[in-house]
């Protein structure tokens, strides 16, 4: 879940600890949404069960980039790697509703396997971007996006 060259994840960090330095001229323009976060469920739904929201998952980020959509499958404590604020889901949706519209993506391939997503796709960010979740109770609550590599088996 990159974002752009000039916006990366340093920025939304920054942005955590100081919003208004990091607001686009027209964010008072964009109405603040609410996101709708996955519940998490104990015991965890079934693995073909999870399996299938990773799929919606990744048509929702990376085939429709539809931002909202996409947050209805991570938890609100979603822990974005680096990110520790405990309203990171909706910041992180308040970002990426700005900017992942205008991204170009080529999907290269996707996996799921026992409580991990991987995303490996060409953005604005790079050509061979490495995503890694992890899913707890059938929500996604944590992202890593540093030296991420496929998983061999
Ligand atoms: C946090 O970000 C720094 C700077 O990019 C990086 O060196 C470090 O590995 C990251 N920490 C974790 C836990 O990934
Ligand atoms: C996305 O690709 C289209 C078609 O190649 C191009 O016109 C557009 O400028 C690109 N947008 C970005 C943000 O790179
Ligand atoms: C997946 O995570 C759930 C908790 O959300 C856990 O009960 C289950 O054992 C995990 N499955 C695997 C294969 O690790």
């Amino acid at each position: 879940m990159r974002i752009s060259p000039s916006i990366h994840l340093t920025a939304l960090l920054a942005c955590i600890g100081t919003p208004a330095t990091c607001a686009p001229a027209h964010a008072s323009t964009i109405a603040t949404r609410q996101g709708k976060f996955c519940e998490k469920t104990f015991p965890a739904p079934a693995d073909d069960v999870i399996k299938a929201r990773h799929d919606k998952f990744v048509d929702a980020f990376l085939v429709k980039k539809d931002i909202v959509e996409t947050f209805t499958y991570i938890a609100p404590e979603y822990i974005n790697n680096n990110v520790t604020s405990p309203d990171s889901a909706q910041r992180a949706l308040d970002f990426l509703s700005r900017v992942w519209g205008n991204q170009n993506i080529t999907i290269h391939r996707t996996r799921y396997k026992e409580n991990y997503s991987w995303l490996n796709y060409a953005g604005m960010a790079g050509n061979n971007i490495i995503d890694r979740y992890r899913w707890e109770g059938g929500c996604i609550v944590q992202h890593w996006d540093r030296g991420e590599v496929w998983p061999t088996e």
